[in-house]
């Protein structure tokens, strides 16, 4: 299976900033292509991104979207759009638009059905914070994150990215047993859902991940790619988790 990994800038950089690191960037990876390489910028410099992976290796996604196709929706921001913007996934369902911006599994469900049918790639995010794994709920959100947010969902062009949010701008990385713990349950509930193509489905770690901890959670059986905050913003980091060292 192709590795996926995909930074997330969250509400990092500018449009100088955006061509500025693609620059450096994508030279850095242009002979990889065993990953799929992918950058979320924010909206405003999606347009430039586009324009500077012309010819390169390196695909574009949104961090959000509405599901609906236009219209009185002041802020949002709708699939066709991003389709001209150059984007090819949309990340949806991360933990800081459910925490901040009430994102709810059914808002989840509706974005990814409205990605989907414009044709979209979709990225979804799910994750337990710290305080349900110390409860020991880990599996039952995470089941619940799932069933609700692909209700309705076909598996095509579809990855799932477990980001556990006690991980994520942490420091504090999951170890490779917790992720690949995780990762075989999401495999297990997407085979309740798809049957035989849930094998197919790319499971994305996110958390922490650097250029010191991707070798090693690349190695896990079910980890199939990352979603990376923190570490994608500087080419040369970035550049080192795309070109992860295989372990035998
Ligand atoms: P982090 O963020 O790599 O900075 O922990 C990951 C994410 O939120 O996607």
């Amino acid at each position: 299976m192709k590795y996926f990994i995909a930074a997330n800038w969250k509400m990092n950089k500018t449009i100088a900033e955006t061509r500025e690191f693609l620059r450096n960037f994508s030279p850095a990876v242009e002979k990889v292509t065993d990953v799929d390489i992918v950058i979320a910028p924010p909206f405003t410099a999606l347009a430039a991104a586009s324009d500077e992976i012309q010819d390169t290796n390196i695909q574009l996604a949104a961090q959000d979207i509405f599901w609906e196709e236009k219209g009185a929706y002041t802020g949002e921001i709708s699939p066709r759009m991003l389709l001209e913007a150059g984007c090819r996934h949309v990340i949806i369902g991360h933990s800081e638009r459910r925490q901040y911006f009430s994102e709810e599994d059914a808002i989840v469900n509706r974005k990814i059905k409205a990605a989907k049918k414009a044709g979209l790639g979709v990225i979804f995010c799910v994750g337990e914070s710290l305080e349900e794994r110390e409860a020991g709920k880990t599996f039952d959100v995470i089941k619940r994150e799932i069933e609700s947010g692909l209700a309705e969902i076909d598996p095509e062009n579809l990855v799932v990215a477990y980001e556990p949010i006690w991980a994520i701008g942490t420091g504090k990385t999951a170890t490779n047993e917790q992720a690949q713990e995780v990762h075989a349950y999401i495999r297990k509930i997407l085979g309740n859902l798809y049957g035989n193509k849930a094998e197919d489905i790319r499971i994305l770690y996110g958390g922490s991940v650097t250029p010191d901890n991707v070798d090693s959670l690349m190695a896990c059986k079910d980890v199939n790619g990352a979603l990376v905050g923190g570490a994608s913003l500087k080419p040369e980091s970035f550049a080192r988790i795309v070109c992860f060292k295989k372990e035998n």
